[in-house]
């Protein structure tokens, strides 16, 4: 990246750090700040447009629908607003946005308007963050943001869950392992991420085990 385009990621990190300020943990800067990592340390791998998937990474999760009633057209919106006022070239903007709209687990269903190399980049990134040791943190930390129980045997898992009943769902965070987290593998776009999503998983596998065990009081 050169010097103009270094100069805009730093405008970007101060307005991300500033509109996440207070965000619950699960999407606050150090969410964006860990997937801006991972997207750029993919980004290399897959020879994409380093500028773009910066930019995306950075904006992806701007104004999380389940803060705004369910508007998901608020995130987009913002990214922009913001991306006009650093005056940037319609096409990378149009790449940023395809990033902001698109990239959402919740979103899965619905096509993007293409689907970009950068595009997959995010989306992997986004998604590895779901897994392993810290998307155990992440989930455990959601549930217990949302009241639910950790764990409760007579609740059974549905994996098989509308959008909207994935928003409502009263289940359980283990029962979230088998409705979305370990799911996840098995969507990944890029070889890297591949790569990277299969050692998060076992690794959920492992702690899973673990839980089992002593929850029987087994170990
Ligand atoms: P995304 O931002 O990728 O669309 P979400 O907003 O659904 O994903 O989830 C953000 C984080 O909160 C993820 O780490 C996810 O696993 C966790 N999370 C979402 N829903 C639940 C839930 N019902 N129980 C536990 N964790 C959850
Ligand atoms: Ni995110």
């Amino acid at each position: 990246m050169n010097d103009s385009e270094n100069k805009v990621i730093e405008q970007t990190v101060d307005f991300v750090r500033q509109e996440l300020s207070g965000a619950e943990s699960g999407h606050d800067w150090w969410h964006i700040f860990r997937v801006w990592k991972l997207s750029l340390r993919i980004a290399k791998e897959e020879n994409a447009d380093l500028f773009v998937v910066s930019l995306g990474a950075l904006l992806h999760d701007i104004a999380d629908a389940k803060f705004h009633e369910g508007d998901e057209t608020i995130g987009p919106r913002v990214a922009e607003t913001f991306l006009h006022s650093q005056s940037l070239p319609e096409n990378i903007i149009a790449g940023v946005l395809n990033i902001v709209r698109f990239v959402s687990f919740k979103n899965r269903k619905e096509k993007p308007e293409f689907l970009s190399i950068e595009l997959q980049i995010v989306q992997d990134a986004d998604r590895l963050d779901a897994m392993g040791a810290l998307g155990i943190a992440r989930a455990f930390s959601y549930g217990g943001f949302k009241g639910r129980e950790m764990y409760n045997p007579d609740i059974a898992p549905d994996p098989d869950m509308s959008k909207a009943e994935y928003k409502q769902s009263k289940s359980t965070t283990i029962n979230h392992f088998y409705e979305k987290l370990l799911l996840l593998k098995d969507m990944m776009n890029t070889d890297t991420g591949k790569k990277m999503a299969w050692q998060r998983h076992r690794f959920m596998e492992k702690f899973l085990r673990q839980f089992y065990s002593e929850w029987e009081g087994k170990s």
